[in-house]
Formats: C-alpha cells, structure tokens, sequence
C-alpha cells in the first residue's frame, strides 16, 4: 500500500512513518516544514516532499496513494491565541483538500485530531466520541472544523474516512515549545520554567507510540465516519509533571516560576477510550517511566534541539511568550 503521511516530518507524524516502514509499507510524506517541521526527524531515504496541504497542486503532485494519514497541522494553542488565521488555513482548509484528493483517489482517509475539541471537562467525566464539540482556543476550534469537514465528505461524498482524537502526546522528537521538552530542555540549561497560573490544570498523558498505535489500528480496521479516542487514562497535573521533570533531570526546584495564565485555558481533558480498546488497542507506556526515557532523550540529543532553541524564530516566540510573564513574576 503506497500510503501518504502529511505532516511526516513534524513530532508524531515522524513516529508514524518509522513505524510503517517497519510495517513494510510504501510511505511518501508531504510537509509544509513549517518552523515545527524537521526532515532530520525522517529516517534516510524516505521520499519527502515539501509542499502545503492548502494546495490542491502540491497535494496532487505526490501521484498515487491508497491511503493518507493527516498529521499536518498547525498544534500549538500559545501560537494560535497570537496569530489564528494560519490555523484556520492549515487546519480547516488544509483538511478540506486533502479529503478532495482522497475523494478522487478513492484512497482511506484518517484524521489526526485531539481531545481538545471537546473543550474542558469537570473533574470525573470522560470525553466520549459522540459528545458536543466545545473548543476553547483558536487551535481547538480550528481542529472541530477539520473534524467537521471530514464528516462531512463521508456523509455526502462517501469518502471512506476515520477521525483519531489523542491526548497530549509525549516523546523524542517533539518541538520544544510544549510544555514537556521545553521544561526538560530548560532544567537541562538552567532556565526557568514557566508554569501557567497555579499548575492545576490536568492533562492526560499519552506516549507517542501508543499513540501511533492507535492510529495505525483505525486506519486498517476504523470504520468510516467514526470517530476514535485514543488516550492511556495517565491523567496528572502539571505541577506533577513538573516535578517529575525537575527529579528526571536532577534540577533545582527553584526553577520553577509560576507566571501568568494562558488566555481561556483549559482546565482538564479526560477521554473514554472504550470504542479503541474493544478494537484491541491499549497502552504499553507508563507514564513516569515514559516521561524519565524522554528526558534522558532530549539529555542525549542536545544536537536535536540546540539549533532550534538557538534559532531566531524561536527565540522570537520564546519572548513574545515569556518575557513579560518571567518579568513580571
Ligand atoms: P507538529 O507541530 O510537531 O508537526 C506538524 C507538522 O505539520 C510539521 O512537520 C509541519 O511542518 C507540518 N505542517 C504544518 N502546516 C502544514 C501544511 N499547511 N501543509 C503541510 N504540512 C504542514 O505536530 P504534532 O504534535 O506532531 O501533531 C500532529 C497531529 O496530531 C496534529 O494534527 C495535532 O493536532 C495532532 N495531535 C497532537 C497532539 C500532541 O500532543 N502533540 C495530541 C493529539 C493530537
Ligand atoms: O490535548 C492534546 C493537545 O495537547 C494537542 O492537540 C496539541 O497539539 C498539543 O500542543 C497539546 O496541547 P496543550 O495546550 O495541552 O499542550 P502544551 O504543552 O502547550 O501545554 C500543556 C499544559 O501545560 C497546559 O495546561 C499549559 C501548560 N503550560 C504549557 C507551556 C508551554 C505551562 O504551564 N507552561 C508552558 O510554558
């Protein structure tokens, strides 16, 4: 099977593509490489091709494909409240064209989502598949729109097309401005780590192999028009993870600062994964041992993530993110 993974060279989709070459599948990527698209994350030799999943001529120039798997995306909430139109284009429109593609190809169609279109939900309830949709940022709400657009062309064009939602997903390779590499790879330098109001928030942690699991499940045996939640029920806070990292890398606690937070933050997501497990998936990954095995990766691969925390475009974000919350704690 000749299989398309947009977004290949991004955290998750990168996990992905190895883990169908070891499959013995024929993969091809089309990414963008935005400032979160790395092709050193791509093993040698896999056929990258940079195009923009927004244009219909850059999604047709990969030829023939039998199935396409949809990491492409914009995913970090802090970049969507500073500039969401990037997100809309990507997320919404992006996933629009490639459904056409699939539509004309007759090719499988999985979307990557996340548990955030759900919105937040009270301490003791799980996100089922079928509940509202009740996105809180521009991120979230542009990813519901791509969630939208591909019921939609299962609905009225037949497309044969499946939606993952994941929880926060962990491990080698992620870009670090999300909370995990960006605390590991600052208590490894010495550098504050900036947590958001009173650290309370939930997340529900899932490691990226897991996670590729389940994605690879639903694309051969999901059904079309259904929905998949994928998540390993390690639910913690980030005060807890925090602390996790501080032991893991052996830094000080006073790194810690607790600085301003974000805007419409999100206090907890939580997901039943019944519909997934009763097609035979569950995690492998405990999570403080998940969570240990990545900081020692990003402590063994500082020539991963040195360029990219040195570089202008991240520096750049780093301030307009943090400088005014650091100064004012
Ligand atoms: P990432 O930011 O690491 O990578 C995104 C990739 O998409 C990059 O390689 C980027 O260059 C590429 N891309 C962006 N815009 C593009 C465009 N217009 N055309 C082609 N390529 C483009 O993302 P990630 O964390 O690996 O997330 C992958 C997918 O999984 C996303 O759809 C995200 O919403 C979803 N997801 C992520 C998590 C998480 O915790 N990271 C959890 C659940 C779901
Ligand atoms: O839930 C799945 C989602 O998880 C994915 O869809 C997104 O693509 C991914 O970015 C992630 O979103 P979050 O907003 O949960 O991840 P992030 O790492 O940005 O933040 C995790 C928590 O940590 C959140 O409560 C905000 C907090 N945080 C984050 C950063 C970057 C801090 O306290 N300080 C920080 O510097």
């Amino acid at each position: 099977m000749r299989i398309l993974v947009t977004g290949g060279a991004g955290f998750i989709g990168s996990h992905f593509v190895r883990r169908l070459l070891v499959a013995g599948e024929d993969v091809v990527v089309l990414d963008k490489l935005t400032y979160a698209g790395n092709p050193a994350n791509l093993p040698d030799g896999v056929e990258l091709i940079e195009g923009d999943i927004a244009l219909a001529e850059d999604v047709n120039s990969v030829g023939r494909f039998d199935a396409v798997v949809n990491f492409a995306a914009e995913t970090h909430v802090d970049r969507s409240i500073l500039g969401p139109d990037e997100f809309v284009r990507t997320d919404v429109t992006g996933t629009l064209v490639l459904l056409q593609a699939a539509d004309e190809q007759g090719a499988r169609y999985v979307q990557v989502s996340t548990d955030e279109v759900y919105g937040d939900i009270e301490p003791g309830a799980a996100s089922k598949e079928d509940d509202p949709l009740r996105p809180s940022s521009p991120y979230s709400a542009s990813k519901a729109g791509g969630d939208l657009q591909v019921l939609a062309a299962v609905r009225t064009y037949g497309v044969n097309a499946s939606i993952t939602r994941g929880s926060n997903t962990y491990g080698p390779n992620q870009y670090p401005e999300k909370i995990l590499p960006l605390f590991v790879t600052n208590a490894l330098d010495g550098a504050p780590l900036p947590l958001y109001g009173d650290g309370r928030q939930v997340r529900d942690w899932l490691h990226v192999d897991d996670h590729c699991a389940g994605v690879e499940l639903v694309l051969r045996e999901g059904r079309p028009g259904e929905i998949y939640n994928v998540a390993a029920n390690e639910e913690h806070e980030n005060v807890e993870l925090t602390e996790l990292i501080l032991d893991a890398t052996g830094a000080d606690r006073g790194l810690i600062q607790h600085v301003e937070d974000r805007a419409g933050h999100d206090r907890r997501y939580s997901l039943d994964t019944s519909k997934l497990r009763a097609l035979g998936w569950s995690s492998t990954r405990n999570w403080n041992e998940g969570v240990r095995a990545t900081a020692e990766w990003y402590r063994a691969n500082r020539a991963w993530w040195e360029p990219i925390k040195r570089s202008g475009g991240f520096r750049d974000y780093y301030e307009r993110q943090y400088a005014r919350r650091l100064a004012a704690t």
